[in-house]
């Protein structure tokens, strides 16, 4: 079985856990690590009544670019958890920058222990953070113990497809388990190709720059920031070519 740090390293496409100390580095220029915030709020806004007493509870968090966004946007109060001190402190001052930090709480933590005592919440997202909870099966049991009774649960990931060389679950996989797992498909927003490869080609000259950067300061490990370049780069083919990422709205129905 995996560790908390190799999960933490897969889940920004680091092979090594030797890579994480330089992620803040290698991510410094970009905000929004995973998750589309303009796809979540339109999810929350199309079918959510949502109010000032509406409780968000952001799991893995990253520099907190959702969380902000629905709090600058809806007034809600929002808690947001990451390993990544680094990412955490990042999320503080954007939410003071925004003027919502009143609205925010960020703290460092540790998303499979907080999993066990974070509960009661209305909402609950879990935006592009893989397999972090366990399979597919596993996460939504444990994220249905964080919301209220009738609560909803946001998740960001990808569908395959039949034909694909992924492990990806395909849209009917997904079905089959939110039919087991006792919740209730109640909105999803694929990301258009078009918007991947936008994304895709904004960020990865980024992080290659930050690579190549960290090359010239450390050339004993040249080739881990070489292997960092070529996953991202394996990941962006495979979001454009493989695999559809999609954003997801469930509720609990049991
Ligand atoms: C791809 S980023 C997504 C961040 C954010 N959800 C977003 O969409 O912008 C994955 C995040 O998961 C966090 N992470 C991975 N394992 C974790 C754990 N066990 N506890 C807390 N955070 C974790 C990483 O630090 C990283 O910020």
């Amino acid at each position: 079985m995996r560790t908390v740090e190799e999960k933490l390293a897969r889940s920004l496409t680091a092979e090594s856990i030797e890579l994480i100390p330089y992620l803040p580095y290698l991510l410094q220029d970009i905000w929004e690590l995973g998750s589309s915030p303009k796809d979540i709020l339109e999810l929350i806004v199309k079918h959510i009544h949502v109010s000032v007493h509406t409780m968000v509870l952001d799991l893995a968090c990253g520099k907190g670019a959702v969380s902000v966004h629905i709090a600058k946007n809806l007034g809600c109060k929002v808690k947001g958890i990451d390993l990544i001190p680094e990412f955490i402190d990042v999320a503080l001052d954007t939410a003071q920058e925004f003027g919502v930090g009143t609205l925010c709480e960020f703290i460092v933590g540790d998303i499979t222990k907080a999993i066990n005592s974070e509960k009661d919440y209305d909402i609950v997202i879990f935006g592009s953070v893989g397999d972090v909870l366990g399979n597919t099966e596993e996460t939504i049991t444990l994220l249905k113990n964080t919301v209220k009774k009738g609560g909803y649960i946001i998740i960001d990931d990808a569908y395959g497809t039949n034909n694909s060389n992924t492990t990806y679950l395909t849209r009917e996989r997904w079905l089959t388990i939110f039919h087991k797992t006792k919740v209730k498909l109640v909105g999803e927003k694929t990301m258009s190709d078009d918007e991947m490869i936008r994304v895709n080609h904004e960020q990865q000259p980024l992080i290659m720059q930050r690579a190549n950067e960290l090359k010239v300061q450390f050339p004993l490990k040249e080739h881990l920031f070489d292997s960092y370049i070529q996953s991202q780069q394996a990941e962006c083919d495979e979001l454009e070519n493989e695999i559809s990422g999609v954003t997801l709205l469930l509720q609990v129905i049991d």
